[in-house]
């Protein structure tokens, strides 16, 4: 009886693979850490090759013995990251560009300076910023002899990471989900296709991209090759749509925030294509048969990664679940403020060119108040946002959260406080894989609707209510602010 889904998520720091039954439940989990590749300062590669052969490999290890049991596959991914690879040898041409890579800020500042930054905002949902996929596949035509003479032949194709999973699976069909496409600011954000003016803004030839298609349904078929038999591709987008999914958020205004390498905040829009005046970014969602639901974004580039670098690179803390007891075992901040823009500033702020601060250090500052200073820039960033969605007529209600960091409690309940709203948060944290795993049962039939697949598979969770004094909570948005003048 096939009623297992198979999930590959291919996220920025790890790749992975599940496997999941049909209430939500999952039987198997492989991982595997991806290289990081940093050759120039403000520049992040990975090795698309290394991508394929961990992700299947993990793919493999949770199917085992019961791939005759795998319904379908649903597939979820780091976005904006670029792929470049040859259609005839089925090999990258290039080090992937990743999302955080920001080796085309002054290409973005040329297009901003000429005066493009509003006719593609109001196209595409984006703005113009070295995080999405079009600057970045017309840096490697321009400056990358393999990829360059590959366009020459007509054997080059570029695509995210879903797309270059998908080809190598189904052994060559080139396609991208809607979700996926429209942050390559090549789709217009109601277009169905990329489009020719968008490619030749940018300098991208669509004749390398591929095909847009829905975010679930009959999409394609792994190759036999893999598995030992066909198995349906039936569910592919970006993860943060995925995560938005798997928390629920299937209803207009409901919100989730998810703290990865990032932390990524998206409101569910329904049916309408969004418009921000406030610097927040109008996405897909999911697409069914042509029909599209939307969300805003807001996109914030370090979250996790400030932990990792606290830990990493200046070896304060041994473990990131350290973080949360010595937040604890100080009464406050100290009068430290961390402003993590280690790889410049996203939403609502859009600043390529900023850099990190540690700001309010004395000789009475301990490593406890930096690693508090470090969780405290999370609810920071995310009442930075909170701001601007209200200000864009989307205010929240009550926010979701999940992803690696959100386990720690501390930092829920300091959310919730800034924010003074209800946050919660699931018992299951994998809610893109889950995401992904309900899109994918949806596509093949499994479930009827995503609602249904909702009520079946996506478990109980955890309630934060706001609890912080109204004169502690200015005092920090104070601090905050004035720490945030300095980047
Ligand atoms: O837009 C980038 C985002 O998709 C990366 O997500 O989970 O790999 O940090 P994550």
């Amino acid at each position: 009886m096939d009623d297992m889904i198979l999930v590959l998520d291919a996220g920025t720091t790890s790749t992975r693979a599940m496997l999941f039954g049909l209430d939500g439940k999952v039987e198997r989990i492989a991982q595997a850490e991806l290289t990081q590749h940093y050759p120039r300062p403000g520049w992040v590669e990975h090795d698309a090759g290394e991508i394929w052969d961990k992700t299947l490999a993990c793919a493999r290890e949770v199917a085992g013995e019961d791939a005759g049991r795998i319904a379908c596959i649903g597939i979820t991914n780091q976005r904006e990251t670029v792929v470049a690879w040859d259609v005839h040898t089925h090999k990258p041409l290039a080090r992937a560009i990743v999302w955080q890579d920001r080796r085309t800020a002054d290409v973005c500042d040329r297009l901003r300076a000429a005066g493009e930054e509003p006719r593609v905002q109001r196209m595409t949902g984006l703005v113009l910023d070295p995080y999405f996929s079009a600057t970045k596949m017309a840096w490697l035509i321009e400056r990358d002899e393999a990829v360059r003479g590959a366009a020459q032949r007509g054997t080059l194709r570029l695509g995210t990471v879903e797309s270059w999973l998908a080809f190598k699976l189904t052994a060559g069909a080139s396609m991208t989900d809607a979700s996926n496409a429209s942050r390559t600011s090549l789709l217009p954000l109601g277009g169905n296709v990329f489009d020719q003016g968008l490619c030749d803004l940018f300098g991208v030839p669509k004749s390398a991209l591929p095909q847009v298609v829905d975010t679930h349904g009959s999409l394609g078929e792994a190759d036999d090759a893999w598995f030992a038999r066909t198995i349906p591709i039936t569910g592919m987008l970006g993860d943060q749509q995925a995560a938005t999914v798997g928390q629920g958020c299937l209803a207009p205004g409901e919100t989730k925030a998810t703290y990865g390498t990032g932390a990524f905040i998206l409101t569910n829009q329904g049916d309408t294509p969004p418009t921000s005046g406030n610097r927040l970014l109008g996405t897909v969602l999911t697409q069914r048969d042509g029909t599209r639901r939307y969300a805003l974004e807001g996109s914030v580039f370090v979250a996790g990664s400030l932990v990792q670098y606290l830990r990493d690179t200046l070896g304060l803390i041994a473990s990131a679940g350290e973080t949360e007891a010595l937040a604890r075992s100080v009464p406050d901040n100290g009068g430290v403020v961390i402003v993590p823009a280690l790889t410049g500033l996203g939403a609502p702020h859009w600043r390529p060119d900023a850099r990190g601060i540690i700001a309010g250090l004395g000789f009475d500052t301990g490593r406890a108040h930096i690693a508090r200073a470090a969780l405290e820039a999370m609810a920071h960033q995310t009442r930075d946002l909170a701001g601007a969605f209200a200000a864009d007529s989307c205010a929240w209600t009550g926010l979701r959260i999940d992803g690696g960091m959100a386990a720690n409690d501390w930092m829920a309940q300091d959310i919730a406080d800034l924010l003074d709203l209800p946050v919660t948060r699931p018992d299951f944290v994998e809610t893109t894989a889950l995401g992904a795993a309900m899109l994918a049962a949806v596509g093949c039939g499994l479930h009827d609707t995503l609602e249904q697949a909702a009520a079946a598979m996506i478990g109980p969770g955890r309630r934060f209510e706001p609890g912080m004094a109204g004169d502690v909570r200015a005092q920090r948005l104070r601090h905050w602010g004035a720490a945030l003048a300095k980047v």
